[in-house]
């Protein structure tokens, strides 16, 4: 489904990040993946290479508009073109989640809402200068249940989601006349991530249940009464990449199996 796409993957080392690395290769894209440090990223590379894919890794920080500038100038130099730009960043959010709004410090309740919409606006900015030559391109991020419904203790996490659903939107209106769609995926918690375990932890804590039977709650609320998987993303993640989805622009995919209405 996307043969010979050109793929740039920032935050790639993630659960998020590898797993659409993974799937954007096996169908057939050729793979520029970053991440803040090398090593991890690298791995994801070598692993996808092994496997009979194309990719390379390369130490990009997301936030530094002058870094990303110079990587797509290289990758516009060995590959020609940039097709996908996906934004699969996440950080920490030991100190961001679990406490209330009340007791929040403002640096960190700013945090996430700076670093979620700076990273989505200069990757997707920046690819998008290039995209417009060709007048195609697909620029993607993902975001979570928060940006549409209020949990406890999330902080600046809620504000951030929506903040980067709302630049999906704009993004769009401005750069679909130039053959460029923007879509995001917006899956349930999945299980295994570091990411869930820091979102679910400490509200599981304050509700005097496990990680374990916590998860089994929010498995409750959806439809199928289960999570999401990684894979689950990573396959609706090939499918908006390619051009199969060459009506869907402006939206973020609602892969919440039923736990938010449209
Ligand atoms: N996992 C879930 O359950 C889930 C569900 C819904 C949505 N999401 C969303 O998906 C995104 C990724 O989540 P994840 O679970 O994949 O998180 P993750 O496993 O913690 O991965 C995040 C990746 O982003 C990298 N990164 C952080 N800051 C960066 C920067 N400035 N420049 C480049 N790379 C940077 C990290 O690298 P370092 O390790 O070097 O810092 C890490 O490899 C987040 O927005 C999260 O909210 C996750």
């Amino acid at each position: 489904m996307l043969k010979d796409k050109v793929a740039v993957i920032y935050g790639a080392a993630g659960a998020v990040g590898g797993a659409v690395a993974r799937a954007f290769a096996s169908e057939g894209a050729k793979l520029f993946l970053t991440g803040r440090r090398l090593a991890p990223v690298a791995a994801v590379a070598e692993d996808i290479v092994s496997a009979g894919g194309s990719a390379e890794a390369a130490q990009v920080d997301a936030l530094d508009e002058q870094a990303i500038d110079r990587y797509l100038q290289s990758v516009i130099a060995k590959a020609g073109r940039v097709d996908i730009s996906f934004d699969a960043v996440g950080i920490p959010g030991t100190k961001l989640l679990g406490v209330p709004l009340v007791e929040l410090d403002l640096e960190q309740f700013s945090l996430p809402i700076t670093t979620y919409t700076t990273s989505y606006f200069l990757t997707a900015r920046l690819a998008a200068r290039r995209m417009v030559a060709n007048e195609s391109g697909v620029i993607m991020t993902v975001t979570t249940l928060q940006s549409r419904t209020g949990f406890p203790t999330a902080g600046g996490f809620g504000p951030a989601m929506a903040a980067r659903e709302a630049l999906t939107r704009e993004l769009s209106a401005e750069l679909a006349p130039h053959g460029i769609r923007v879509v995001g995926l917006r899956p349930q918690g999945i299980p295994g991530t570091d990411s869930l375990k820091e979102a679910f932890e400490p509200r599981a804590k304050a509700s005097g249940m496990t990680l374990e039977q916590f998860e089994e709650l929010g498995a409750s609320r959806t439809h199928p009464r289960r999570l999401s998987t990684l894979a689950d993303l990573a396959n609706t993640a090939v499918f908006m990449a390619s051009d199969k989805a060459s009506g869907m622009t402006g939206t973020t995919v609602n892969l919440s199996m039923g736990t938010l209405d449209d």
